[in-house]
């Protein structure tokens, strides 16, 4: 009895937090109107991020149920990004190979099943890669990830209806001279009237990271990039599994929760969330002209 009216007060809450941030979400162009249901948006991305998939606390079950729901309550995404954190971790210096394939195969068998026909980018995250391992082993550092993925490199460039897509390493909390240098060549080369979203695993710049201690460092280097750009960009990222959005200029940053909130475990606040942010993940809409949404959706813990 207890238990079931626990579960009734942690639906409520997180009902009126779903009602809450999505309100909180909602964002358009001070400059535009709002968009209208004709005008459709070339761009309906689910964004997750922290999925943190493991055998424990019957997270590849509860994933699974929360994957079914999204895609049933929005038929209308046609792209997924990934920022992240995949797999629970295989960063530690205790992970064995045995506990990284695991994992992996937990991935495989049951997330990616779930988005099958959907177009996926993938970023890395910092609790992706096996670092433990003997040095020169294939299973050791990002190829790895990458293979596992099916991305052909840690970081890369895409276009997807009129808007360019830039996947970034970040993972190390960093960006290393060489990405930088390729990240500062494929600016140069887009039209500037180009919109562009930004994903990476580390927020370049939130609120959420700065109350967490978690955005990256050198960001400020990135956003002197970015923000010379006529067209708009939105940056997308999670890291903190705390939910912040903010603009500076003609920048959106979107820092996304968990969508395993406190790692799939109950948390501090017993409902899976981690400080005050529900498990849950995005729906960001892009219009062909630069206009943005991204709406967080909390999920119930089970
Ligand atoms: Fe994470
Ligand atoms: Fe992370």
């Amino acid at each position: 009895m207890q238990e079931s009216n626990l579960n009734r007060r942690n639906f409520l809450s997180l009902s009126a937090l779903a009602a809450g941030a999505t309100l909180l979400n909602m964002d358009s162009p001070a400059s535009a109107a709002a968009p209208v249901a004709a005008d459709a948006p070339v761009l309906t991305i689910l964004h997750m991020t922290d999925t943190h998939i493991r055998p424990e606390h019957d997270a590849p079950a509860r994933c699974q149920k929360i994957l079914a729901a999204i895609l049933k309550n929005h038929p209308d995404i046609n792209l997924v990004l990934n920022t992240g954190d995949s797999i629970y971790a295989a960063d530690y210096g205790h992970i064995t190979r045995e506990r990284v394939e695991e994992q992996w195969k937990i991935w495989d068998e049951t997330v990616m099943p779930l988005l099958k026909g959907l177009p996926i980018l993938h970023a890395i995250g910092n609790h992706d890669p096996w670092w433990a391992g003997p040095e020169g082993d294939a299973m050791v550092g990002y190829p790895y990830v990458c293979k596992r993925l099916g991305i052909e490199s840690p970081y890369y460039a895409t276009r997807r209806g009129g808007w360019e897509i830039i996947v970034l390493n970040n993972s190390k909390a960093s960006v290393d001279a060489d990405q930088l240098a390729w990240l500062e060549k494929t600016l140069t080369a887009l039209p500037p009237n180009a919109p562009l979203l930004l994903a990476t695993h580390v927020p370049i710049f939130s609120l959420a990271g700065t109350y967490d201690s978690g955005n990256m460092s050198g960001g400020k280097k990135l956003v002197d990039l970015l923000a010379p750009r006529t067209a708009a960009v939105v940056a997308l990222s999670g890291h903190i599994h705390i939910q912040s959005s903010e603009s500076l200029w003609n920048i959106r940053f979107h820092c996304n929760g968990a969508l395993s909130g406190s790692w799939w475990e109950p948390g501090e606040q017993q409902v899976g969330s981690y400080k005050r942010t529900p498990m849950g993940y995005a729906i960001v809409r892009l219009w062909a002209d630069g206009r943005s949404d991204s709406q967080y959706h909390p999920v119930p813990y089970k």
